[in-house]
């Protein structure tokens, strides 16, 4: 009789494990501490909690548990048309932006396909390369920048995705709005280029691709509301693209992927002008307070945007568990080939101030 992994498919043999942000009440557990003590700054989440427009919209759709959410996300697709001037068909929703680039990856990858990304680019490119089979392809990160002119040198007549993130995570460095449009024309015509903007509410200019795509491009973005949304807990995420890709991708798409709370939720949150507004501000003064702190006490950090720093602090793995017990929570950045580091996610002041404190002692 044959085992289970006699019959797995090839890929799921070998297909890392996504390693997420230690759960408070994980930790709390494990240390004996009081979940209420813990924080949590290991997942780039957002300190502000939920957007109030969309929280409100969530628990109002909890009533209607009883019936299937919209299966086409016509209401959140029509939003996301008027904000960015295109049409609803421009549009896939997906369970956090994490799902709509791995049904990217199963609608167009399969084995002897190659998938370029930075070699310390946000982990889910790699994983959804694996998961079909195709081959990463990693482009060494000088002083943790991706270096787009060796990215487009990487590609291959069998390239068929380039991933690029801006913000990047885990890095949270930016690659200019002009940058990014050069690389997107540059490529050949049958490679996809899909730019993650998963921070892309924490800069001040984002790159346009637009134009690109009205021009036939082969190039997708997706963006997320677990950031600076803060509804990480909704999973809701979205691609843009143009009708066909759109098209192709929803077909691999479950028909209820995106849960009924959650779609309200998003489509709320939407118009959450304020929030936004505050969470950017609130972000800017996170990471200036982190910086500078980071800065005095002595430590290396790569200077970023995004609501998150990776900073290079003495026995790391050691410093992440010790941090633990004293109830911080980050994130060891050893699976992204970061061993020494670790990724600080930009809490409240009073955080960032625990957390500063707690890592004074590792000087
Ligand atoms: C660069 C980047 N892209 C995408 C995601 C996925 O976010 P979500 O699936 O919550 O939309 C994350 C999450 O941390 C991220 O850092």
């Amino acid at each position: 009789m044959a085992s289970y992994s006699e019959l797995a498919n090839r890929p799921v043999l070998t297909q890392p494990v996504y390693e997420a942000g230690r759960p408070i009440e994980v930790v709390a557990r494990e240390f004996g501490l009081d979940p209420a003590s813990v924080i949590k700054l290991a997942s780039n989440e957002n300190p502000l909690g939920p957007s109030p427009l969309g929280l409100a919209a969530a628990r109002k759709a909890l009533e209607n548990l009883h019936l299937y959410p919209d299966g086409g996300c016509t209401f959140l697709r029509e939003k996301l048309a008027a904000k960015w001037s295109l049409r609803p068909s421009n549009f896939v929703i997906g369970n956090g932006s994490n799902e709509v680039m791995i049904l990217l990856a199963q609608a167009f990858l399969r084995p002897g396909d190659e998938v370029v990304f930075g070699s310390q680019a946000f982990i889910v490119y790699k994983l959804a390369t694996l998961l079909f089979g195709a081959t990463p392809v990693e482009v060494p990160m000088p002083g943790f920048r991706h270096d787009l002119a060796a990215m487009r040198a990487a590609v291959t007549p069998r390239t068929r995705i380039v991933f690029l993130a801006s913000p990047n995570n885990p890095t949270g460095g930016t690659d200019s709005p002009e940058e990014i449009v050069a690389l997107a024309r540059s490529l050949p015509e049958d490679v996809i280029f899909c730019l993650d903007e998963a921070y892309a509410e924490y800069l001040d200019r984002t790159a346009d691709l637009r134009p690109l795509m009205a021009e036939g491009r082969k190039l997708v973005v997706t963006r997320t509301f677990s950031k600076a949304y803060g509804l990480a807990g909704l999973r809701v995420g979205y691609l843009v693209g143009s009708e066909e890709v759109c098209g192709l991708i929803n077909r691999v798409r479950q028909p209820f992927n995106v849960n009924l709370p959650a779609l309200a939720g998003a489509e709320a949150a939407l118009d959450d002008a304020e929030f936004l507004s505050r969470s950017r501000r609130a972000n800017a003064e996170g990471v200036a307070q982190l910086s500078d702190g980071l800065r005095r006490l002595g430590f290396e950090f790569i200077p970023g945007h995004a609501n998150f720093l990776a900073a290079k602090i003495p026995n790391a793995e050691e410093a992440f568990t010790t941090l633990q017990k004293a109830g911080v929570i980050v994130r060891p950045l050893k699976g992204y080939g970061m061993g020494g580091w670790l990724r600080l996610t930009v809490g409240t002041p009073a955080q960032n101030e625990r957390l500063l404190s707690e890592l004074s002692k590792f000087r």
